[in-house]
């Protein structure tokens, strides 16, 4: 009985540690789903420009991301509309991480 209890206890901890990860979005898997396929996987470019050792600060991306900007070509003249605000900080910070 005490040995069930404390599995249970485990894949109870299991789960919450899992649903954290799924929740908070890590920025390298967001930028993989929705990044990659125009800017490459490495940030290298690809249909979009290079991202890597981008000029851009992590707010500015994330600025670009969220309201979009009209000078730019689509897909960012408009929001990304798939993205949140957070999801957009954390890809942002992982842009500048890529050299
Ligand atoms: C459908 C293709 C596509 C997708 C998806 C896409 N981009 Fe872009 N991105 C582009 C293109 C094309 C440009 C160039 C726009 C221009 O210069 O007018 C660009 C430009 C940018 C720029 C500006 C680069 C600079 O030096 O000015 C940043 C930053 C950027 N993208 C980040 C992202 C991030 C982060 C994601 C994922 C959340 C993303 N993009 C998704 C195609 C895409």
């Amino acid at each position: 009985m005490r040995l069930l209890h404390r599995s249970i206890i485990s894949a109870i901890l299991v789960c919450a540690v899992f649903t954290g990860v799924v929740l908070a979005q890590d920025g390298g898997a967001l930028f993989k789903a929705k990044c990659a396929g125009c800017h490459g996987a490495e940030g290298q470019g690809k249909i979009g420009p290079a991202l890597k050792g981008t000029s851009l600060t992590a707010d500015q991306i994330a600025d670009l991301l969220t309201k979009g900007n009209d000078a730019k070509k689509p897909p960012h003249k408009k929001p990304l509309a798939s993205l949140s605000a957070d999801d957009a900080k954390s890809v942002a910070a992982f842009v500048k991480t890529l050299k």
